[in-house]
């Protein structure tokens, strides 16, 4: 069986994630792709023969597609996943799920509602296999338990529309999840400091920014 992937969001990921769909993975064809730039759904349409659609929407609601795929720009997930969920389709959903909790809550009591698992989020660090030996070493207890743990997310360059707060939402959000997997505990506070800033950085941006996590 083939699996029909429906793209919503033709940027980088999501052309990224279309060459995968197309070139290495077996059992799933893309075959509708959306994007607010016309031209940018139609250059990654191409490769995967797969057909433009207006919105979201249109790509969600498609009778030829099983899936589907966001990768859209954070503050616009939310509706895709709601959309998705109300269409029963399963949904890819490229970090962050949501970009506040209010939406975060709505998407999990829509899913609930539902009955069914239908929610994947992009967190691939659970899937790697470092972060999977590292796990391995923790739940093995060969040394003791984890005290204090020291994550470094260093991004080489970011584009110019990279704002303070995408560094928690589209950034740190990676150590959110991991920190809870590996460490199998929940966050129960979080606190953002923001020192002196590189001169390297963008005029609009807090860069480095300290976040201190405590766990249950
Ligand atoms: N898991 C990971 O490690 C990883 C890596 C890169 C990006 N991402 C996530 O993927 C998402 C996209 O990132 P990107 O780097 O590809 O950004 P991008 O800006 O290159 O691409 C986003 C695309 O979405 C389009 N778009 C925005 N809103 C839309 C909407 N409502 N409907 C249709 N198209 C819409 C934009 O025109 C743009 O082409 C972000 O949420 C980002 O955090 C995750």
């Amino acid at each position: 069986m083939t699996v029909r992937v429906g793209v919503i969001g033709a940027g980088w990921i999501g052309k990224e994630h279309i060459r995968r769909l197309t070139e290495t993975v077996t059992g799933a064809r893309v075959t509708a792709v959306t994007d607010i730039d016309a031209a940018r759904a139609t250059e990654a349409a191409a490769p995967a023969g797969a057909r433009v659609l207006p919105d979201g929407a249109a790509v969600v609601t498609a009778d030829d597609v099983d899936a589907v795929l966001v990768t859209s720009w954070g503050p616009t997930h939310a509706e895709h996943v709601l959309d998705a969920i109300a269409a029963g389709k399963p949904v890819f959903c490229e970090k962050p799920l949501a970009t506040t909790a209010e939406d975060c809550l709505k998407i999990i009591d829509a899913e609930t509602a539902h009955g069914r698992r239908l929610v994947q989020v992009g967190f691939m660090r659970r899937y790697d296999t470092g972060y999977r030996q590292m796990k391995q070493v923790i739940d093995s207890g060969r040394i003791g338990r984890p005290l204090i743990v020291h994550c470094a997310h260093r991004n080489p360059t970011v584009p110019e529309s990279y704002t303070s707060a995408m560094a928690a939402l589209d950034t740190a959000v990676h150590e959110v999840d991991v920190l809870r997997w590996l460490l199998d505990d929940e966050i129960v506070s979080a606190q953002v400091v923001t020192p002196r800033s590189t001169s390297k950085r963008f005029a609009h941006l807090k860069d480095p920014q300290i976040m201190l996590f405590e766990t249950a």
